[in-house]
């Protein structure tokens, strides 16, 4: 899904170490803590596959779950918020989906391990302040993409420009060379479509307006 108009930053404290508790506080408000509309460059980049049984990594209020479901994609969402996939689920009822079509994972995707072959593994803004294997965590994910699938991930290129002061040590960006040096596949087993970055709208928390750029990387299983 697309990230919350108003990108927030949140720096953890000693309190919230441990993963489960530190993203359960970011969904702790009343209020959704993303946009609730589709990823623009997920949309974009899996209008046109054939729909198959789709994995959404780390998949937050399930707004890109959601409109793969809806295009019938069999989905399973990932996340380790148990908040985050209860409002999930409450999109999918209250959008009248298929449950067959659409399931909810909770897991810490430190450790989880891919039940099966997915033809298009996403993971949107998988990113986190914490200590989090990112990189193995992906690689497992490639892992599982079924041959002829593909591989998904959209992040966070650089910070927005009204958030200011970002801690290096816990706000990690990604360009589009490191994502895919980092995942160190073999090129005989997996092609790149798309490895660059790409730009979007998006409204900071005093109404300004920028471009937001993401680093958007799209391989496909031989
Ligand atoms: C920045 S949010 C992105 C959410 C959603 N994909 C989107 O694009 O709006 C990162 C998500 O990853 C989840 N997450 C972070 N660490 C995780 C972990 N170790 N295991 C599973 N999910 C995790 C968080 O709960 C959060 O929902």
């Amino acid at each position: 899904m697309t990230t919350s108009d108003h990108e927030h930053h949140h720096e953890p404290t000693d309190a919230t170490t441990d993963p489960a508790e530190y993203w359960e506080e970011r969904y702790s408000g009343a209020e959704p803590v993303w946009s609730g509309r589709v990823n623009t460059q997920l949309a974009a980049l899996t209008a046109d596959l054939p729909p198959g049984r789709a994995l959404d990594l780390g998949c937050g209020e399930g707004a890109d779950a959601l409109w793969l479901a809806e295009r019938g994609w069999q989905t399973t969402g990932v996340d380790i918020a148990d908040t985050a996939l209860h409002r999930a689920a409450r999109a999918a009822a209250e959008r009248g989906l298929d449950p067959e079509l659409v399931r909810w994972v909770r897991a810490d995707l430190a450790t989880w391990t891919p039940d099966g072959r997915y033809d298009l593994v996403t993971a949107s803004f998988l990113q986190s302040p914490l200590d989090f294997p990112r990189t193995e965590v992906l690689r497992r994910a490639a892992g599982a993409v079924a041959p002829g699938g593909h591989l998904l991930l959209v992040s966070h290129a650089a910070p927005p420009p009204w958030a200011k002061g970002l801690d290096p040590s816990t706000h990690h960006f990604v360009t589009p060379e490191q994502e895919v040096a980092g995942l160190d596949l073999d090129e005989q087993d997996f092609a790149v479509v798309v490895a660059e970055e790409r730009t979007r709208p998006a409204t900071g928390p005093d109404g300004e307006q920028a471009e937001l750029t993401d680093t958007v990387v799209l391989l496909r299983r031989r």
